[in-house]
């Protein structure tokens, strides 16, 4: 059987996955090809990657990501132009070695954005804008990064508006994590809402689902899609995978000598819960545009490392050797 995920998926929406330039090779690259209809670069297009040094671009892995993604008739999502971390240090400092003001934050942003977004016009169909503003306190509104101590809100609206008027035709993303989290989804809704009444040119919002065993439930799944919904934004799941470990303790509460291991059971729950979350992806496929997975297979992903020291985790629909895991049949079981 020569059908993958972007098969089955077809009629609903693409299916994609981060990837860094040394997955373009190998076996990874096969699986990549027969499985993934969109792609998106795992750290490649980001703010400190992409522009190291002010006015100094390197564009090698960001090009060599969308020339595989062309060349092979794959979709791009760009990820991201805003964000509180991986930005280098120099984006805050003036040239009198001070913090810079406003003014000359907000230019350095505009400059950015429309050197990266100009870059891969007509190449990239969606973009992540700004990633991550909203605290994860409830008793919180924004995150208090240098963005927003030194531009207050006003960034997360310019960013947007940068990234319009460098390619009109780009769907434009907010992104964010725990997103189905009530306190937190009530408000990003909050903030998504005021930018659409301000008429600020935004399509969508990228949830991230960075999800568990445990998180999201139904309930929470649906009310956030939802939510976001009923105010006319499109809806991609950017970052899909799901921990065996539940999100808070991913590393930090490992018992010395305890086996990372991934057993029959935990297989079976994953399994479950992945296909509960694409069941109700397909519901709303009307609403959903893109469904795109955080890496390729166990072999490697970024929760190996985060959010403290390694412990294997196995949260994807492919094993160590590339092979479909119980998760991959389940996501592809309907009619
Ligand atoms: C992660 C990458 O996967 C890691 O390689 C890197 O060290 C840190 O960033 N939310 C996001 C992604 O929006 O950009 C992050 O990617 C994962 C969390």
């Amino acid at each position: 059987d020569n059908r993958g995920l972007k098969d089955f998926y077809r009629s609903y929406f693409p299916i994609g996955v981060a990837v860094a330039p040394r997955n373009l090779a190998g076996d990874e690259a096969q699986l990549i090809k027969k499985q993934f209809n969109s792609i998106t670069a795992e750290n490649a297009m980001k703010m400190g990657p992409i522009q190291p040094r002010e006015g100094q671009f390197y564009w090698k892995d960001a090009d060599s990501i969308v020339n595989f993604a062309v060349r092979n008739g794959i979709k791009i999502r760009g990820h991201n132009l805003c964000w509180h971390e991986q930005t280098p240090n120099w984006m805050f400092i003036g040239k009198d070695g001070k913090q810079v003001t406003k003014e000359v934050l907000l230019q350095r942003l505009k400059d950015h954005i429309t050197t990266v977004v100009n870059r891969y016009k007509g190449k990239i169909y969606a973009w992540d804008v700004v990633n991550e503003t909203i605290d994860d306190d409830p008793s919180k509104y924004f995150r208090d990064s240098k963005w927003y101590q030194i531009c207050g809100q006003d960034f997360i609206m310019k960013a947007f508006e940068y990234a319009h008027s460098a390619d009109p035709d780009a769907k434009l993303y907010y992104n964010d994590y725990n997103t189905e989290r009530p306190e937190k989804r009530e408000r990003i809704y909050k903030l998504l809402k005021n930018l659409k009444d301000k008429g600020v040119p935004i399509d969508g919002v990228g949830l991230q689902a960075h999800w568990s065993l445990q998180e999201p439930t139904e309930t929470e799944l649906r009310a956030a899609i939802e939510r976001y919904s009923s105010m006319g934004l499109k809806i991609q799941f950017t970052e899909v995978d799901m921990s065996i470990y539940p999100w808070e303790k991913n590393s930090r509460n490992r018992k010395p000598g305890e086996a990372d291991e991934f057993t029959p059971e935990l297989a079976q729950k994953q399994a479950a819960q992945y296909a509960m979350v694409f069941k109700i992806f397909r519901e709303y496929k009307n609403v959903i545009t893109n469904v795109t997975f955080w890496n390729i297979s166990d072999r490697h992903t970024w929760l190996d490392e985060y959010p403290v020291m390694g412990r294997k985790n196995y949260p994807l629909l492919f094993d160590t050797h590339l092979q479909p895991k119980k998760a991959y049949w389940e996501v592809i079981n309907f009619k």
